[in-house]
């Protein structure tokens, strides 16, 4: 069985799209894969009880008891590592991650970042796409490399920018999306690979 280990620090909302999509989709007869862990660094995070709740062991790594970023990767890897992942999905995970951390998961590291990459890398996406008058909208997922939302692009999805639209609003049409394509592009990563 593969295994899938999913970061959250806050709702979880896509995690919980990927943990239903798997039970849905019998990813485990279908795939050979599994969400093994659901890891937060925020033992207050709400996706943690949906995740208990789906019989998916958790753990919470607080990154305030360490140090150094360095420091708190190095225990979010043997934490991680304990689970043997074949795939670590970010699911608004929010911490920058070392290249250490990085370099470790290399070709196994997924992220869903809030815009139509390469537009709008870093935070406040929906408000600097409304800002810049943009008709359109979206999420990626891609891989992650050392470099900040940048990594091959695995999905895309579009949605349109309304007039008067808040950031808050496109934030939630923009979600929506993110839990289609999200579960897709993790599926997509086992029949590809494992298949
Ligand atoms: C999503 O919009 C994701 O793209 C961004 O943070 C948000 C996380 O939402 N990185 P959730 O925790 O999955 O509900």
């Amino acid at each position: 069985m593969k295994n899938i280990v999913i970061l959250i620090s806050g709702s979880g909302s896509n995690m919980a799209a990927i943990v239903r999509a798997a039970e849905q989709g019998r990813w485990g007869e279908r795939l050979h894969a599994h969400v093994a862990a659901v890891v937060s660094n925020r033992a207050d995070a709400q996706g943690l009880a949906f995740a208990k709740d789906h019989g998916i062991p958790t753990a919470v790594l607080d990154h305030k008891a360490f140090a150094s970023r360095e420091d708190f990767d190095a225990a979010l890897m043997a934490q991680i590592d304990r689970f043997s992942p074949d795939l670590v999905v970010l699911a608004g995970f929010m911490r920058i991650l070392t290249p250490a951390f990085v370099a470790h998961y290399a070709g196994r590291l997924l992220n869903i970042h809030p815009s139509l990459l390469p537009a709008f890398a870093g935070l406040n996406t929906h408000q600097r796409a409304i800002d810049a008058g943009c008709r359109f909208a979206g999420a990626t997922v891609h891989q992650v490399t050392a470099e900040l939302d940048h990594g091959q692009i695995l999905a895309q999805a579009v949605v349109p920018v309304l007039p008067n639209d808040t950031a808050q609003a496109l934030a939630a049409r923009v979600l929506t999306q993110e839990h289609l394509i999200y579960p897709r592009a993790v599926a997509d990563f086992f029949s590809r690979r494992f298949g």
